[in-house]
């Protein structure tokens, strides 16, 4: 791995570590690198109300946003478990705001990265902003 995805594999493992899970018991944790370079995490924020709950790869995006970066460069998602943790639907479309096809989208388990998708390839013929302009 470079040393970027080291670096955002570390704080995806801590913002999984943080998450609050206690419906699934699946604990995610997110980092996206902004085009500036910088880093945002995000962990799974569930509620009782199941369907309120939130992905990791929203608190992500959300951090990014507020931290005034506009532009996503790549995403890692952490998951427990045998399957990929793919970003759900919901959250392929929030990529896609922020995200030209061409970023990549790294899955890790606990060991590190098992499997690197990029968004258009998870997101085929997707509807973005260019499509309201
Ligand atoms: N979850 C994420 O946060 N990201 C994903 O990529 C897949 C699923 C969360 C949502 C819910 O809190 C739990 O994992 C089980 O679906």
């Amino acid at each position: 791995m470079s040393a970027d995805l080291d670096q955002m594999f570390a704080m995806a493992r801590e913002a999984q570590a943080a998450a609050y899970a206690p419906h699934s018991r699946f604990r995610v944790g997110a980092v996206v690198r902004a085009a500036s370079g910088r880093l945002y995490s995000g962990a799974n924020v569930e509620n009782a109300a199941y369907p309120v709950g939130t992905c990791a790869e929203a608190g992500a995006i959300a951090a990014m946003v507020l931290g005034g970066d506009r532009a996503i460069a790549e995403m890692l998602v952490v998951g427990d478990g045998e399957a990929l943790c793919t970003p759900c639907g919901a959250c392929r479309q929030r990529l896609r705001e922020f995200a030209p096809d061409a970023a990549a989208i790294h899955i890790a388990g606990p060991q590190g990265i098992r499997r690197s998708f990029t968004l258009g390839e998870l997101l085929p013929h997707s509807f973005g902003p260019d499509n309201l302009a």
